[in-house]
């Protein structure tokens, strides 16, 4: 006997991170799924089973359902208005150009066109990170594309997935919200999602203003809680101490608790630098000024984290004109080819302008950094980053970097300096074997001579 395929057909627009996961994922949940996306070549490359981006355990999802025919794709309106009965919109949200707002030209574009194709009953749901408010915008667009006399109802369904555990995040989700005006269209997707509440999952129903809040509530949460750790580590650089025992001491408060307190070079990638500028253009927009403008100090020393290893490894060099400075990692975070706002990145730029011989190295975000930074040293391998190099500086925290012998490759290098840019490494290990150490939060002096061991490293 096959396997049974639900009754309900679902179409995801837009395939990029959030799209592609998330047709996948309802492909592997028993739906029969398009994918619909205007890039042909990007359509072409899902449709034979390759995905352009790096996703733990998403190519074989990806290659499962394609090869069953549950998973298809297409750049066809037509043929998803006439098909679908559940229509996820997944296109992206980027910060528009010299603003601080978000771009909001694909969704409204993508739900426009969508509602002129539409030719059957059915729902809308948005998974988007979008400015409050855009959605009951988008319902009045809907009303007035729509031909004939198709019903069509809307959600929203913010998505909580991280890069990296993207698959996982979209299949056991910590929390399903959706909101909307009509009980019969949030019952519809209780069943699109009954896998996982079946599970225990909680099933949030709530109005579209507070599923919109929601999601930029959560990236805003996140990232001030990365920059008051990283607040902190300004402090321990500047009086002795170390954020590390810091961020485990706090964190074991469990109302503050210790994920996400990791201080370090600080956050990037395609959500949350943007999200905070959004949510605060947004409020702004409103009238509420004030309401958000911290989040223009978390943005700030977020920021700072990158001028800081910039100036450590100016104070290290004191002159790194034409100074081979291998710099480990580019991706935004480990896991992920990402390189979208990556903090690496940007460091990494900086000192090529400032004139040092930059050389980099990332298990999988070099294609994506040399797009953007053709100019830089893209080393084939770690150690060929740090072979004669006068500094090395640990950016992005994968494990292959973490697990450096330094005396290994204390004899590749012109000079035995480091800093880490994310408070990985065991100082006094480096130390022991004649590294200059730097990191950023911990100037330690311990009373005998150990540092205490992390409670979470
Ligand atoms: C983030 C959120 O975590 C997801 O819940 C959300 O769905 C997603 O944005 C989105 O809006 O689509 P993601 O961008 O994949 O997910 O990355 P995170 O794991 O949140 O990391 C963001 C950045 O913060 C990375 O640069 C990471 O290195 C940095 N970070 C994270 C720290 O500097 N310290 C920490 O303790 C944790």
């Amino acid at each position: 006997m096959g396997e049974v395929i639900l009754s309900l057909k679902i179409s995801v627009i837009g395939t990029g991170y959030l799209g592609a996961t998330h047709a996948a994922c309802m492909a592997e949940l028993g739906f029969e799924v398009v994918g619909l996306d205007t890039n042909p070549k990007k359509i072409e490359q899902l449709a034979a089973g390759v995905l352009p981006f790096h996703e733990p355990g998403l190519p074989e999802l990806l290659r499962k359902h394609t090869s069953s025919g549950r998973l298809r794709f297409t750049t066809s309106y037509a043929e998803v208005g006439s098909w679908a009965d559940v229509h996820f919109i997944a296109v992206g949200t980027p910060q528009k150009a010299g603003d601080h707002a978000a771009d909001m030209t694909y969704v409204d574009g993508a739900t426009s066109t969508l509602a002129s194709h539409i030719t059957k009953d059915c729902l809308i749901v948005g998974k988007s990170t979008v400015p409050v408010g855009t959605a009951r915008r988008l319902g009045a667009l809907i009303n007035e594309q729509i031909e004939g006399d198709a019903k069509v109802g809307l959600l929203w369904n913010p998505e909580f997935l991280r890069e990296g555990y993207a698959v996982e995040d979209t299949l056991r989700p910590d929390r399903l919200v959706v909101g909307g005006d009509s009980t019969a269209a949030i019952d519809v997707l209780r069943q699109v999602y009954a896998t996982a509440i079946n599970a225990g999952t909680p099933f949030i129903a709530t109005d579209l203003e507070t599923a919109e809040l929601v999601k930029s509530a959560a990236n805003a949460f996140l990232a001030t809680k990365i920059s008051f750790i990283n607040a902190f580590s300004e402090v321990t650089e500047q009086v002795g101490g170390d954020i590390r025992v810091l961020a485990d001491a706090i964190g074991l408060d469990n109302r503050i608790g210790r994920r996400f307190l990791n201080a370090g070079v600080g956050f990037g990638g395609g959500c949350l630098p943007k999200d905070i500028r959004a949510l605060q253009a947004r409020i702004s927009e409103l009238g509420l000024d004030r309401t958000m403008r911290f989040l223009t100090e978390v943005d700030e020393i977020n920021l700072r984290r990158r001028d800081r290893v910039v100036h450590l490894a100016h104070e290290i060099l004191e002159d790194i004109q034409g100074r081979k400075i291998a710099i480990l990692g580019v991706a935004f975070k480990p896991h992920s080819d990402d390189v979208r706002d990556s903090p690496a990145l940007d460091v990494a730029a900086q000192l090529f302008n400032a004139g040092a011989d930059v050389s980099v190295y990332d298990p999988e975000g070099m294609a994506n950094a040399r797009l953007r930074f053709p100019r830089l040293n893209y080393a084939t391998s770690a150690i060929d980053a740090l072979r004669d190099s006068a500094l090395t500086i640990l950016l992005t925290e994968w494990d292959e970097f973490k697990t450096l012998d330094p005396s290994e490759v204390g004899q590749m290098v012109e000079s035995k300096s480091i800093i880490d840019g994310r408070n990985v490494l065991r100082a006094d290990v480096w130390q022991d074997e004649g590294w200059r150490f730097e990191s950023l939060g911990r100037k330690s002096v311990y009373p005998d001579g150990a540092p205490f061991r992390s409670v979470c490293s």
